[in-house]
């Protein structure tokens, strides 16, 4: 078999997924037959053929990460690695996957979704989640339009700005802020999150030497156990299958909620999964093999 490693696409996230995609196919290179294919639109790649090829989708966001792409490989009958469709779509959807993940039993934010078409009122939005707020698209990763919030006045003014799409209100959590891998279903090691001066946002999330990383996190063996356990309920619960990354807020009580699930985490160097993953014995090589293992078997 070959192994096809997707990358780009069209979403607000094709500049990470390009730089992932070009980090995993040098890596299952050494290890596989594999090609490379950017996409540069939303569609399956013409001239793939599902009786000798192994998908492995490195896309994120839009299309390649939130189930379209992999309906599409099911339709297809390929082989793929990561999260099967329907499970796809709930993870990217950040409401969906919070509900599920609270009906599991773990602490999530306090938020209010919404549509464009519908949007709270401020002064009701404030009531119910206070004047400090995290505003961000639904179902789009990487930070990609986040905004912080301190007041009514900017509430209502970042609400007045929205025209389209699904959107999540959350109270603003201050505290610590981690990430684990979940590989096989088994939670790697906690990384923690050190922004330098402020909020894990895009610049901050791929810009080397913008944030510390800490892993494994100086955490007590207790916090340590149960986050991992929290990490795997959550992968468990949303349907996750082969990998995935897991992240959380810490407050400092020691109380931690889940924020979201990503199933095509980044792969980029500066990107949390291998960091993860690097705790539990795998290299870069040695994850990208262990991704693809379950379409393979
Ligand atoms: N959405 C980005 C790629 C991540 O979760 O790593
Ligand atoms: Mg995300």
């Amino acid at each position: 078999f070959k192994v096809a490693v997707l990358m780009g696409g069209i979403s607000s996230e094709r500049e990470v997924s390009l730089v992932s995609g070009k980090f995993v196919f040098e890596s299952v290179k050494k290890n596989f037959d594999a090609v490379c294919i950017t996409l540069d639109k939303n569609e399956l790649p013409k001239g793939l053929s599902s009786q000798n090829t192994i998908v492995f989708p490195v896309m994120h966001g839009e299309y390649g990460e939130d189930g379209t792409l992999q309906k599409e490989l099911e339709d297809a009958g390929f082989a793929y690695a990561g999260t099967n469709s329907i499970a796809s779509r709930v993870c990217m959807n950040k409401p969906a996957a919070k509900f599920l993940m609270g009906a599991a039993g773990l602490n999530v934010a306090k938020g209010i979704a919404f549509s464009a078409k519908e949007k709270p009122s401020a002064c009701a939005a404030a009531e119910m989640l206070g004047e400090r707020l995290i505003l961000k698209p639904a179902d789009k990763g990487s930070s990609v339009g986040l905004k912080t919030l301190n007041g009514k006045a900017e509430l209502e003014a970042a609400l007045s700005e929205i025209s389209e799409g699904m959107w999540l209100l959350e109270s603003f959590f201050k505290g610590r802020e981690f990430s684990i891998g979940v590989i096989g279903g088994k939670a790697a090691g906690i990384v923690e999150i050190i922004p330098e001066g402020g909020v894990y946002d895009f610049k901050r999330k791929y810009t080397k030497g913008a944030t510390r990383y800490e892993f494994p996190a100086k955490l007590s063996e207790k916090e340590t156990e149960n986050m991992k356990c929290a990490a795997e309920k959550a992968f468990a619960v949303c349907g996750c299958r082969d990998f995935s990354r897991v992240d959380f807020l810490m407050d400092e009580s020691g109380n931690f909620i889940v924020l979201e699930i990503n199933t095509l985490p980044g792969m980029t160097p500066t990107s949390l999964l291998p960091k993860s993953a690097s705790c539990a014995g795998y290299d870069f090589d040695g994850l990208c093999k262990k991704m693809l293992e379950g379409a393979i078997m």
